[in-house]
């Protein structure tokens, strides 16, 4: 069997991989075949620019269920599978653990069973192009102390909470389905992500919103953990490299070089919003600030070491935290309509769940 130039992408109407899919129309020729369950968290006004574009195939559907990954594969013959679709929330799955290893280690397990199946049937040719590209995250390497130097692809996988130890499974299936079938893969594992489209329950889409009402900010503990925050669009850059160069069976690190405090990604975006929407009744956005209990188990810092992929596949990070962060903020300021649209009644009642005890 031939592999066509069409990539099928998982969890492509959520936040990461809605910038990856759009990315792509931009950057790449070829078919891009979406599969999402669309969960709260996936939008398909995410992807609302490609209406009637003919390379555009959404299949709304559960990464979980085997024959409708199976069929397609065997429809569309990708030469590549993005895989994005998890549960991603951490307090959430603090919450509601289950989902989490349901989605993110089962979902993951099927599409590898079902790849294989497919990349084994595939002549010669389509058998080295084919590439499955795992999308994981720097918190299966657990918690880093201040001093203590970064993670790299060699730092022993020590996850702390349910989420990062689904993600820790889904890793670990993927390492084993190159090590025993020979499928191959690559694993990305990034740090914090921030930009477009992202669903406001994570700490800069949530402190923005409330910050742009002039509602309490509400900063975990004592607002000193640290986060390497990365701009989704050097994400995405990151992940076609490690797609089109990476070495089957090798995982890279990626990350923005950008280590910032909770409490200095927060009033950064308090000061930007300050200038940009300055509002008398609210004043300095700055004194919204609301310290409220830690979550549970809370990692304090979190830092990539990128040199591998900077060195082995050229990439680099090309935004600056500053810079990305003014860009996000006008984003969200320009589209108000796709905000008032993903907090429906869903979103309030999960504010409730979160932050209603704390
Ligand atoms: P997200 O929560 O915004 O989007 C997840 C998408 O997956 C949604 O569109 C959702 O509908 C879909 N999905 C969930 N369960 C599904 C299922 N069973 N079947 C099919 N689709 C399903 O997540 P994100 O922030 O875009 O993250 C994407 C990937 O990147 C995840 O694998 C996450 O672990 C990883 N990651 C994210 C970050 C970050 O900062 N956001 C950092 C590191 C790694
Ligand atoms: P988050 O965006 O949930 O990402 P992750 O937990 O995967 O790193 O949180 C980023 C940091 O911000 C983390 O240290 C927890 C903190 N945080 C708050 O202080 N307040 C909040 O309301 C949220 C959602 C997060």
């Amino acid at each position: 069997m031939e592999l066509t130039d069409t990539i099928l992408v998982t969890g492509g109407a959520g936040f990461i991989g809605s910038n990856f899919v759009l990315d792509w129309f931009q950057l790449a020729s070829g078919t891009v075949v979406t599969l999402d369950k669309l969960t709260y968290a996936g939008n398909l006004n995410n992807l609302k620019s490609l209406k009637g574009e003919s390379r555009h195939v959404f299949v709304q559907g559960d990464i979980c269920d085997a024959e409708l990954f199976g069929g397609l594969l065997a429809s569309h013959r990708p030469r590549a599978v993005i895989h994005f679709a998890a549960e991603s929330h951490v307090d959430r799955s603090i919450k509601e653990p289950g989902e989490f290893v349901r989605t993110n280690v089962q979902g993951t397990l099927n599409l590898l069973e079902k790849s294989r199946q497919y990349w084994a049937e595939l002549n010669d040719d389509g058998r080295a192009r084919f590439r499955f590209l795992h999308v994981s995250t720097d918190e299966v390497y657990g918690s880093l102390g201040a001093s203590d130097a970064a993670f790299t692809e060699r730092t022993p996988y020590a996850p702390n909470s349910p989420y990062a130890a689904s993600k820790a499974g889904s890793d670990h299936l993927v390492r084993a389905y190159f090590h025993t079938y020979g499928l191959p893969v690559v694993t990305t594992n990034c740090s914090n992500n921030y930009g477009p489209f992202q669903f406001p329950e994570k700490l800069i889409p949530l402190v923005l919103l409330n910050a742009l009402e002039g509602k309490p900010l509400p900063v975990y503990g004592d607002g000193m953990n640290v986060r390497d925050w990365l701009f989704v669009a050097d994400h995405c850059a990151g992940i076609r490299c490690a797609l089109e160069k990476g070495k089957p069976g090798e995982t890279y690190n990626i990350g923005g070089r950008n280590e910032r405090t909770n409490l200095e990604v927060v009033t950064t975006i308090c000061d930007v919003l300050d200038e940009l929407r300055p509002d008398a009744a609210i004043g300095p956005r700055r004194s919204l600030i609301t310290y409220v209990t830690d979550r549970p188990g809370h990692d304090r810092r979190y830092a990539i070491d990128a040199t591998k992929i900077q060195n082995e596949l050229g990439w680099r990070p090309q935004t600056l935290f500053e810079q990305g962060i003014r860009q996000t903020v006008a984003w969200y300021l320009g589209n108000m309509d796709w905000v008032d649209d993903v907090r429906s009644g869903a979103y309030q009642a999960w504010l409730q769940v979160n932050y209603g005890g704390r």
